[in-house]
C-alpha cells in the first residue's frame, strides 16, 4: 500500500489546521450553540443579487471567463475605484492593473506568490487575519508580525524597525480582522510615506470596506458622501498601493469566492499570469451577479451592525478592555489577567458559547474574538455569559 505520508512536503507539514476551522467543527457538535465565532454576515443575500446569479446561470454564463474577469464587472469596479479612491484609468493599458480573483484570499495568495521567494519577508500586523502568515510560508517566504497591542494600529513607527532589504510588502488590513480597527488618515499617510521611502509595496486588504461605521474616524468617509473607504490608496501617491477587496462579506456571499486586486500594473500583470495556472478565473455566475452591486445599498445593514457593536462594546467595557471597532463585525476584548484566550474560549464552550481564542490570530493568547454577525438576541445572551465568565 502507498505510504502517502512520505509524499507530503515540509512546507505543508509546517502548517497546522486553521484554528477557525477547528472551532467550526466543534460548533457542529454542540446543540444550538450561541455562535459568536462566525466570520460572515448573517443578513440574507439581497434578492437582486440572487436573481442576477440565477439569471447568469440560466443565460448559460457558466464557462470560463477571461483570466482578468468579465468586462461589465471590471467596468463596475473601475467606476467604484474612481468614486472611492479617485483612481482614473483603472484597467486601461497604461493605467493601474485590475484583476478579478477567486475571493480576497485568491488575491492575497497570488500577491504572496508573485513577491515572496526564499528568504523574502512581508510585514503583517499582529493580531492578523489567520491566513496571512501561512500564505507567506506557502509562497516560500516569511511573514513578520508587528505587535500592535493594545490599540491595534499598524503605525509607521511600529513597522519601520522591521523593514530590511528582504522586505517586499507591508500588509495593512482596515477595518481589521480580528479587532475591527479602522486606520486613521494620519496612520495611512505615514505608512504610505514609509513604504514609498523604503521601496516596499503597501498592500491594503479592504475586505470590510463597506462595513465601516459612520463614527469610525472623522476622515473615513469622503466629504462628498462617497462610500466609506478608510484607504491609503486614496491619498496622494496612493496609486502605488495594491488594493485588495471582496464581495463576500459585503453582500453575504462568502461562498461565491469573488474578490479583486487593483494597483501597480507590473504586480497585477504577474498575478494575472499566475492566476492562469492556478485559479484560472473567478467563478463566472458570481462575476455576472456582482456586476450589478452598484444598485444595492447596504447602509441599513451596516447601521444595524453598528447598533450591535454599541451593545457589545458597552457590555464588555463593564468587565474588561476593548477597543471600539470602527468597522467589520468583530470585537477583540482582552481576557482578564491570569487567564488565556483559550481558557476563556473553553469556559464559553462549557456554557454553549462559541468564540475564537485570540491565539488563532496572534503570537499572544490574551484576547478573544467575538463576532456579532449573528442574531442580536443571541449576541446579547452570549455576551452576558462571557461577561459573567470574565467576572469570576
Ligand atoms: C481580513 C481578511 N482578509 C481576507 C479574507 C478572505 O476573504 P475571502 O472569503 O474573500 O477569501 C478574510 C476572511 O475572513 C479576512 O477577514
Amino acid at each position: 500500500m502507498l505510504d502517502a505520508s512520505r509524499l507530503i512536503t515540509d512546507r505543508a507539514r509546517a502548517i497546522d489546521w486553521s484554528g477557525i476551522r477547528k472551532v467550526f467543527e466543534l460548533g457542529a457538535t454542540l446543540n444550538d450553540p450561541v455562535n459568536l465565532s462566525i466570520g460572515q454576515p448573517d443578513f440574507p443575500v439581497p434578492d437582486a443579487l440572487k436573481q442576477a446569479a440565477i439569471n447568469a446561470i440560466r443565460a448559460d454564463c457558466n464557462g470560463y471567463t477571461p483570466t482578468r474577469g468579465i468586462a461589465p464587472l471590471r467596468e463596475s469596479i473601475a467606476r467604484r475605484l474612481h468614486n472611492d479612491l479617485g483612481w482614473a484609468h483603472v484597467g486601461e493599458p497604461n493605467g493601474s492593473g485590475l484583476l478579478i480573483t477567486a475571493g480576497t484570499s485568491g488575491a492575497l495568495a497570488l500577491a504572496a506568490l508573485v513577491m515572496l521567494g526564499a528568504g523574502d519577508e512581508c510585514i503583517i500586523p499582529d493580531p492578523y487575519f489567520a491566513a496571512y502568515p501561512h500564505m507567506a510560508t506557502l509562497a516560500g517566504g516569511r511573514a513578520v508580525p508587528v505587535d500592535t497591542y493594545p490599540d491595534f494600529r499598524l503605525t509607521a513607527e511600529r513597522v519601520e524597525p522591521h523593514i530590511n532589504e528582504r522586505t517586499k510588502y507591508v500588509l495593512l488590513n482596515s477595518p481589521s480582522n480580528p479587532a475591527g480597527v479602522v486606520a486613521s488618515k494620519r496612520d495611512c499617510e505615514e505608512l504610505l510615506d514609509l513604504c514609498r521611502r523604503r521601496g516596499v509595496l503597501l498592500i491594503s486588504d479592504e475586505i470590510y470596506d463597506e462595513f465601516t461605521f459612520s463614527d469610525a474616524t472623522t476622515d473615513a468617509r469622503a466629504a462628498d458622501g462617497a462610500p466609506a473607504c478608510p484607504s491609503p490608496a486614496r491619498l496622494p501617491g496612493g496609486e502605488d498601493v495594491l488594493v485588495i477587496r471582496g464581495f463576500g462579506k459585503t453582500y453575504g456571499v462568502t461562498g461565491w469566492r469573488l474578490g479583486y486586486v487593483a494597483g501597480p500594473s507590473a504586480i497585477v500583470d504577474e498575478m494575472a499570469k499566475l492566476q492562469q495556472y492556478t485559479y484560472v478565473c473567478a467563478p463566472t455566475p458570481a462575476q455576472h451577479a456582482c456586476a450589478i452591486v452598484d444598485q444595492i445599498d447596504m447602509t441599513p445593514t451596516v447601521e444595524a451592525y453598528k447598533a450591535r457593536r454599541d451593545l457589545v462594546v458597552q457590555r464588555l467595557r463593564e468587565v474588561t478592555e476593548v477597543t471600539t471597532p470602527g468597522g467589520a463585525f468583530y470585537a477583540f476584548p482582552k481576557v482578564p489577567d491570569g487567564m488565556t484566550g483559550t481558557e476563556l474560549f473553553r469556559k464559553g464552550v462549557e456554557r454553549n458559547v462559541l468564540t475564537i481564542p485570540g491565539g488563532v490570530f496572534s503570537t499572544r493568547d490574551t484576547h478573544l474574538r467575538i463576532s456579532f454577525a449573528t442574531d442580536p438576541a443571541k449576541v446579547e445572551r452570549g455576551i452576558d455569559i462571557l461577561c459573567e465568565l470574565m467576572r469570576t
